[in-house]
């Protein structure tokens, strides 16, 4: 069988200036938030992945009408009428659960089979349905289905996360949006996609306050209507793009990207020796370095803190700076299996539980490699682009679940990728 591959012959600087997409993981929670209006929205700045694909593909089978301009996509939820998305729709990816919440605001009933997505650890969804339930809703799990009820409507509640999910606190904002009285979320996630996602909602009537803190305040029921809402920039794609210039002795300009949204991943770079620099005026981040980098420790946290979707880049640059440096990965227990990739192209690392010690050396050597899932995807591109040789990468069909043209970009700052059809 044929299949996709990377290409890259590592070792060249990347120069030049680049434009980040839109936010996957914000376009994932706005897409199904449309069906809480019944008038058409058009979301501009979509990135085109296969992830936004699988979640437009599940409206127009649920009866909605999707069109695509560009990277303007307009959805027109009228014609929906089930409440229901099959197995072969949800397992494509994890935010096919959105649906749930959604659903349960507008037909007061979902029934969305369980979702895939990336095998980065255990991933429960106790804390969505803790929140359905206090909003008035049954759930039931068996059968690898979400069934949500709620006959007599949703009501305000106020709802402690035991942590701050980030999909438990996208999925209970849209149920409480169309639910009766007021909503308090107690220990909300704060990443920029869930800010984007309340302003997203208020755009079409909603009353949401707070997001970004950890309180959100949602007066439910207000009436809603169809509007037209551009996606922030992709926060993961940027410190990609930062990491793979700091990786390969670069100077790239990074533009329509949000410096607020980097600075854990700045600060790290900065620790390490690379240069940033924000772009006064404007949305951009240009990242310089001399490939001479320090060791340093990383902890992933829920935002403010470094996020665990840059884990799996960051790793790879650590592979080659000076000194031993440690990753404490706390919120997905199995997202370093990337490294026995990279120690196949000669990096040096241990895993003890949540715990990865990297010992720098000198160099990476390309080889055949295969991404396990999305962030992996990206980790591996960044080791070939530093590498030298050239290195294959596997299974790109992760990466192009959360990147646009990646290789297309990175060619365009003078990095040597091409995707190839290899015979399997
Ligand atoms: C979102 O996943 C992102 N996905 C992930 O990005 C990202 O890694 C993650 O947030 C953390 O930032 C999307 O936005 C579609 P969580 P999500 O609920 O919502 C535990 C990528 O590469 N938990 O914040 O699934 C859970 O096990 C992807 O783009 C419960 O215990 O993450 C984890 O340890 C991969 N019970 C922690 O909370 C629950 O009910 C954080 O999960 C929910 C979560």
């Amino acid at each position: 069988m044929a299949e996709e591959i990377l290409r890259i012959t590592g070792g060249q600087r990347l120069e030049g200036t680049v434009t980040v997409n839109g936010g996957k993981n914000a376009a994932l929670a706005i897409i199904p938030a449309v069906l809480l209006c019944n008038e058409p929205c058009t979301i501009e700045n979509l990135p085109l992945v296969r992830d936004t694909q699988a979640l437009a593909d599940i409206l127009v089978a649920l009866g909605a009408k999707v069109t695509l301009s560009g990277s303007s996509m307009t959805i027109d939820p009228r014609g929906v009428k089930s409440a229901v998305v099959p197995e072969e729709y949800a397992c494509r990816l994890r935010a096919s659960y959105y649906f749930v919440g959604a659903m349960l605001a507008c037909f007061h009933r979902a029934d969305v089979s369980y979702p895939g997505g990336c095998a980065i650890g255990n991933r429960p969804i106790d804390q969505h349905i803790k929140g359905f339930e206090a909003l008035g809703a049954t759930v039931n799990t068996d059968r690898g289905v979400i069934s949500a009820r709620a006959e007599n409507g949703l009501r305000g509640a106020e709802i402690y996360l035991d942590m701050p999910s980030v999909g438990a606190t996208i999925n209970i904002m849209l149920a409480a949006t169309k639910a009766q009285g007021n909503t308090i979320i107690v220990n909300a996630g704060k990443e920029p996609h869930i800010v984007d996602l309340a302003n997203f909602l208020n755009a079409m009537g909603a009353s949401v306050k707070g997001a970004g803190t950890d309180t959100i305040r949602i007066r439910g029921g207000r009436p809603m209507h169809g509007c037209t809402y551009a996606i922030i920039p992709d926060q993961i794609e940027t410190g990609t793009l930062m990491i793979a210039a700091a990786a390969t002795r670069g100077d790239v300009l990074i533009r329509g990207a949000l410096p607020t949204h980097m600075e854990a991943l700045t600060a790290k770079l900065l620790e390490m020796g690379a240069r940033v620099d924000e772009g006064v005026g404007e949305d951009s981040i240009r990242v310089r370095s001399d490939g001479n980098h320090r060791h340093v420790n990383i902890k992933t946290l829920p935002y403010p803190g470094f996020p665990t979707d840059l884990q799996q880049p960051m790793s790879v640059l650590l592979s080659t700076a000076r000194g031993t440096s440690i990753i404490n990965e706390t919120i997905y227990e199995m997202r370093y299996k990337h490294l026995e990739e990279i120690r196949r192209m000669g990096g040096v690392s241990q895993i003890k539980d949540r715990l990865a010690i990297i010992e720098g050396v000198p160099r990476l050597t390309g080889c055949a490699v295969t991404a396990t899932d999305l962030r992996a995807g990206a980790a591996l591109v960044v080791a070939g682009l530093m590498a030298e040789g050239v290195t294959d990468i596997y299974n790109v069909q992760y990466i192009d679940r959360g990147y646009e043209h990646l290789e297309e970009k990175l060619r365009s700052l003078g990095a040597r990728i091409e995707r190839l059809t290899v015979e399997d």
